[in-house]
């Protein structure tokens, strides 16, 4: 199974790294540049507005890598440049348009986000990484796809790590098949405060599970420890805790774990079911303009599969290619419900969110 790698399997092959040329760059630079306006929201963009000439080509094999195979891809060339934060950001959005479903991603049910350090605290009760400049736990997102693209890099720190799911899954049932077990039963994870009117402020799913042949791999300690301060969560076991240490332990094992900085102008493509991402901590430039700056999407692609049924609490729908996944939050309004019903059409996609 390619998702199974382990670093020496990146380092020999390039299968997964793509590039997008200067002319298709310059392109796609011309096509954001006569679209962006200032106060168009961004929700209110059609995918057929862009022209992403044979650039889309390279992108579309980049999502087909991480979804279907490595898990993981990297595409390099966007032109950054050229473009300012806000038509960079534009850009951004409209690869997922072009991609699948984008998810809300929060409290304020935003459909992109800056990943940019705006002083939060990662280990509160409403802690979340991709507003803090912390070192993260592994975890995955709430998406089947998460994209990424760098506007800034941190003045220091602030490396991509990914370990593959599926790898550490095959250690700790050849090492230790006791915590496997464990690892196959329920863990409690805290919403972190941004559960929907109608979800609790926890799910519960196990770490590891398989369905029609595929493995699903979940994890995410600090969301775990924050449940451990919700009222009807039960405590964790020894063997549970044991389990938890045991699964980072693998997880950051050297010849496991891969890390990168990703550069201005580059996608990282993470399959989030297959992958573990972490980043380390970092620090700022002083410029505003030259802070770290990532922009996230949380992608439903219209070629998933099943997910395992207790997936549903998570993910709100565990059907093949439908629209699935993300934080609705509390600011899901008529214009998100408009435009996942628009985006939905355009992908051909069920829409079962609610
Ligand atoms: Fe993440």
């Amino acid at each position: 199974m390619p998702s199974a790698w382990e670093i020496e399997d990146l380092k020999s092959t390039n299968d997964w790294c793509f590039e997008i040329d200067e002319s298709d760059g310059n392109l796609l630079r011309d096509s954001i540049k006569s679209l962006f306006e200032q106060d168009r929201d961004l929700l209110s963009y059609s995918p057929s507005e862009f022209d992403f000439g044979s650039s889309w080509e390279i992108i579309e094999k980049a999502l087909l890598e991480a979804h279907h195979r490595k898990g993981l891809s990297i595409v390099r060339g966007l032109p950054r440049e050229d473009l300012n934060q806000d038509e960079f950001r534009l850009l951004s959005w409209a690869i997922g348009l072009k991609a699948g479903v984008a998810r809300p991603q929060g409290l304020a049910s935003q459909y992109i986000s800056a990943v940019q350090d705006a002083g939060t605290d990662y280990r509160a009760a409403n802690g979340r990484g991709y507003s803090s400049n912390a070192e993260l736990d592994f975890h995955v997102d709430v998406a089947d796809l998460t994209i990424l693209t760098c506007y800034n890099k941190a003045k220091s720190g602030g490396q991509s790590i990914i370990s593959s799911g599926v790898t550490a899954h095959n250690y700790l049932i050849k090492e230790r098949p006791d915590l496997a077990e464990i690892a196959y039963q329920h863990f409690y994870f805290s919403r972190q405060q941004e559960q929907a009117p109608d979800e609790k402020p926890f799910y519960s799913l196990p770490l590891f599970e398989e369905e029609s042949g595929n493995l699903f791999c979940n994890w995410n300690r600090n969301r775990v420890q924050s449940a451990q301060n919700i009222e009807g969560v039960p405590e964790l076991s020894k063997l549970q805790n044991e389990t938890m240490n045991f699964l980072d332990e693998i997880l950051t094992r050297p010849e496991l774990m891969y890390t990168m900085y990703l550069e201005p102008g580059d996608i990282q493509i993470i399959n989030n079911y297959r992958m573990f991402h972490s980043r380390t901590g970092y620090l700022d430039f002083e410029n505003d303009l030259q802070k770290r700056c990532l922009y996230r999407l949380w992608l439903a692609p219209p070629d998933s599969i099943r997910l395992p049924e207790s997936w549903k609490d998570f993910y709100r729908s565990v059907e093949p290619s439908t629209v699935r996944g993300g934080i609705i939050g509390q600011s899901y309004d008529k214009t998100c419900s408009d435009f996942d019903k628009t985006q939905s059409k355009f992908m051909s996609m069920k829409i079962n969110t609610s």
